[in-house]
């Protein structure tokens, strides 16, 4: 048996192993410290492995340490706990805080998870006073404390980088404002759009999972801590200093409720997972545009890679990787849902399978948008290759039938059926239907004029988007300064 340094704080890697420099116990040479009194010999190795959390929820350190500080103050002032043992329970918790900050803490798989990890080493550094600090308090609440600071944590750096994110698709459709392009349905080419039109429309989808992430934080925002094991405690406990110490709106409200509780991580990897699939719809989109077939936009070497074998390749790996992990944190969300379904009240071990898939799509999440605005930032428009794409797929063929109700006063209705028969016959001799001679399209409507052809360009057309939320170019450049405004 070996004791292992963990290297890094916040490191997940690497299986905690069972330690031997274990603080011997006053029970049973092997048994738990925590718990020995009932228990006559230590857990079987295997059982070890697999109930130890240690490996990865060494995560946690910070938050399980905010939260005992709280906690521990609390206790000083409801006289639960002496000021000479609180304040040496404090001291001992910033030592703690720095030897993990330092590298220098050594974890122990049989000490199971972060929070027994550190509290048998506050009893090595303080002695006795130590096992004051779980007065009033378990491990199911000190745990639902840890990953809701974590988790809230989270929620606040993902923000930050979703607006920084939305910045570079804002400069970059001001950039691109006038430059068209066919804009798709069924992959079809459809009505020309520009190309900053199309870019703002993920600063939308954008801007709701930042308005998600709030509703989340908002409602997550309410302190377990005191809730005890399950039914709440008979020491005369401040729940609302606690709260307030940890910057929670209010303590939870049932104390059953909040040992059981990890919806706000479902609802985190929900919005986790929404926001992935906005992603990879755009990584998607990036992956299109760079091939053969399009070449729509650049990428930048930065975020790109070479073939070993073809040389004249250059592969949107980056892209296809963020499309890729999408699947990464929607498998997170289905883990834990499928830990949580069915479980019943209140805690259950179940529940410690929370962290890793939390972990997971969190540095997933983060890798992905932070790729995507390196992406999007060092990204140019092929505007040639945008333009000359809009020259087929009769893409005016709107605007014509447009005009027709406009000028003639057709209804609509018949209108799309005679613009459709003019497509057919640009079809038949092989040209747009702005090549098409206008005795053509006398043929199929006498009262067609010249003034025709000045709509049927996809410049007019895109100007012509002028309605809340269109493509006309000036609409464009007034979305990007508004989103600024309603983002930044
Ligand atoms: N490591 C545990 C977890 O992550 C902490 C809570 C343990 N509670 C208990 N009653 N065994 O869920």
């Amino acid at each position: 048996m070996t004791s292992e340094k963990t290297p890094a704080a916040g490191h997940t890697g690497g299986a905690a192993t069972s330690s031997d420099n274990a603080p011997a116990t006053t029970d049973s040479p092997s048994a738990n410290k925590m718990w020995g009194g009932r228990f006559s010999m230590g857990p079987a190795e295997v059982m070890e492995q697999i109930n130890a959390s240690i490996s990865f929820d060494q995560r946690l350190y910070a938050q399980d340490i905010q939260g005992s500080r709280a906690h521990c103050n609390m206790l000083i002032a409801q006289n639960i706990v002496s000021q000479e043992d609180g304040d040496a329970i404090l001291k001992g918790l910033d030592t703690i805080l720095r030897e993990i900050e330092a590298g220098s803490f050594t974890f122990s798989a049989a000490l199971e998870d972060i929070h027994m990890n550190v509290e048998a080493r506050l009893r090595e550094l303080i002695g006795d006073a130590a096992g004051r600090l779980h007065t009033g308090r378990s491990r199911n609440d000190q745990v639902a404390v840890d990953i809701r600071l974590w988790v809230r944590d989270s929620l606040d750096q993902l923000d930050a980088k979703l607006a920084e994110l939305q910045e570079s698709l804002i400069d970059k459709a001001e950039t691109y404002a006038d430059s068209v392009m066919p804009g798709y349905t069924h992959l079809q080419a459809a009505q020309p759009v520009t190309f900053g039109h199309h870019l703002l429309s993920y600063v939308e989808m954008l801007g709701r999972d930042r308005s998600r992430v709030a509703d989340c934080r908002t409602r997550l925002n309410e302190c377990p801590l005191g809730a005890a094991a399950l039914a709440g405690t008979s020491f005369p406990i401040d729940r609302h200093a606690t709260a307030q110490a940890l910057g929670f709106d209010r303590p939870t409200a049932n104390s059953i409720d909040s040992v059981s509780d990890r919806d706000f991580a479902l609802e985190y990897l929900s919005i986790g997972s929404i926001l992935a699939i906005h992603l990879s719809r755009f990584a998607e989109e990036l992956v299109i545009w760079c091939s053969e077939g399009f070449r729509f936009v650049d990428l930048s070497d930065a975020f790109t890679t070479g073939s070993s074998i073809m040389p004249q390749k250059k592969n949107p790996d980056a892209a296809e990787l963020v499309r890729g992990k999408a699947g990464r944190v929607i498998g997170s969300l289905n883990t834990l849902l499928m830990v949580m379904k069915g479980l019943p009240l209140t805690y259950g071990k179940d529940m410690q399978e929370d962290k890793e898939p939390l972990f997971d799509a969190t540095d997933t999440l983060a890798l992905c948008v932070a790729a995507t605005t390196g992406m999007v930032r060092d990204l140019t428009a092929n505007e040639a290759r945008l333009k000359a794409a809009t020259a087929a797929g009769f893409l005016t063929a709107t605007d014509l039938a447009d005009w027709l109700v406009r000028v003639l006063n057709l209804p609509f209705r018949d209108a799309h059926h005679i613009t459709g028969t003019i497509v057919q016959r640009a079809e038949a001799a092989g040209c747009d239907i702005s090549d098409l001679p206008l005795a053509d399209m006398q043929a199929v409507e006498p009262r067609i004029t010249e003034a025709i052809f000045e709509v049927l360009t996809v410049e007019s057309s895109v100007a012509s988007r002028t309605s809340h939320g269109g493509t006309a170019p000036n609409r464009v450049r007034e979305a990007a300064t508004e989103a600024r405004r309603r983002f930044l």
